[in-house]
């Protein structure tokens, strides 16, 4: 794979240098590979930048939000509201704690969940509401506490793509009653894979450490009070998530760029419009997307200039695994719009202003021929 995509300009990679290299060798020194030290020097760097009372590291993304689900109390027998358009491991968490995720439509402004089409959704089943932190904007938290005060709903917020981005002034997860982090390759910065759950909630806290560590409060007892399960992070995972918390003012302000630049020489473009942000929140811009008219043809005439880019999500009420979960009643117009004709565009670090320039030139040429 790596291989076809050499000379490729990427729609996404990593920023990863010596740094990483010698925050791995202070671990690999220190022998001590286990969650310890440099774990808690990652949570303490996430807690600065987003300021939430509980941080607390995972194997990854998944882990965080399951743990944080069942922290909720969340299992067999409740409903989880969750964003149709999201990638699938939003709905995955909430089957692993044996609940059923139903699936919402999005607005399409900002393809994050819409809690007017939720309203019909609201069963005595349901117990809580995912709303996810899609492409690097937020949700509209207010709508969303508002729906979840009306209905008596706890809220998980699935920010795996959000490290960093604001609503209202405030890091996102921090509204809601706990949030999750995702820091896999492709992410605003990654460790390979890793998780963190925030939240301001200290008894969600104990909750989701004793759900990582085996149900124990502390390493080094075999007398368990809690059934938990192991979702620890390695210290070799947090030393890479140390060294990308140092970059990431820079990669943020980079994206930020790319973004600017992809906005302002694409404006004319009438049949490809970028998404809209709503102006409550500082987005981190992961990815620079766009509705684009006749998608599979730019996508086909892009690849073969050697652009590559990225569809969003299958819609999750599309996924055959769900097949059988799916309610036939509903139907999800904006979230298969935008699955047809959603892309986003090389994002990376690592994109030159020569690179962005081509892909912006290439654009203009496939609508003006
Ligand atoms: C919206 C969303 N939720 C959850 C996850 C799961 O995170 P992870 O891959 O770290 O398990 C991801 C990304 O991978 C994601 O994009």
């Amino acid at each position: 794979m790596k291989e076809n995509l050499i000379g490729m300009i990427l729609q996404i990679e990593p920023w990863i240098d010596d740094s990483e290299l010698q925050a791995v060798k202070r671990v690999i020194d220190s022998t001590y590979l286990t969650e310890n030290q440099m774990t808690s020097e990652f949570e303490q760097g996430v807690q600065k930048i987003t300021g939430a009372k509980n941080v607390i590291a995972t194997s990854n993304g998944t882990t965080a939000l399951y743990c944080g689900l069942k922290a909720l109390n969340i299992g067999y027998g409740d409903e989880v509201i969750v964003p149709n358009l999201t990638f699938v491991a939003s709905s995955n968490a909430v089957i692993m704690t044996g609940a059923k995720p139903v699936f919402c439509e999005i607005k399409a402004d900002t393809l994050c969940i819409d809690t007017i089409a939720a309203e019909k959704l609201v069963t005595e089943k349901t117990k809580a509401i995912m709303p996810v932190h899609l492409y690097g904007q937020s949700a509209d938290l207010v709508a969303i506490l508002e729906f979840a005060t009306k209905y008596n709903l706890k809220v998980i917020e699935d920010a795996a793509q959000a490290i960093g981005v604001k609503f209202k002034g405030e890091h996102v997860s921090l509204q809601g009653d706990v949030g999750a982090i995702s820091f896999y390759g492709n992410k605003t910065i990654t460790c390979g894979e890793g998780g963190i759950i925030l939240t301001e909630n200290d008894e969600i806290a104990l909750a989701c450490r004793r759900l990582k560590n085996h149900g124990r409060d502390r390493r080094g007892t075999f007398v368990h009070e809690h059934i938990g399960f192991n979702f620890s992070i390695t210290e070799l995972q947090s030393a890479i998530g140390v060294a990308q918390l140092e970059k990431l003012p820079a990669i943020i302000q980079k994206k930020q760029e790319i973004y600017d630049v992809y906005r302002q020489e694409l404006a004319g473009i009438p049949q490809f419009q970028i998404l809209t942000i709503d102006e409550r929140c500082s987005p981190v811009h992961w990815f620079t997307s766009f509705y684009a008219e006749n998608r599979a043809d730019l996508e086909a005439y892009l690849l073969n200039s050697g652009i590559q880019t990225r569809r969003f999500f299958c819609p999750l009420h599309q996924q055959p695994c769900y097949r059988d979960m799916v309610d036939k009643s509903q139907s999800y117009p904006i979230s298969e719009n935008a699955y047809e004709t959603g892309i986003s565009l090389p994002s990376s670090y690592s994109l030159t202003t020569e690179q962005q320039e081509l892909v912006i030139a290439k654009i203009r040429d496939f609508y003006q021929n």
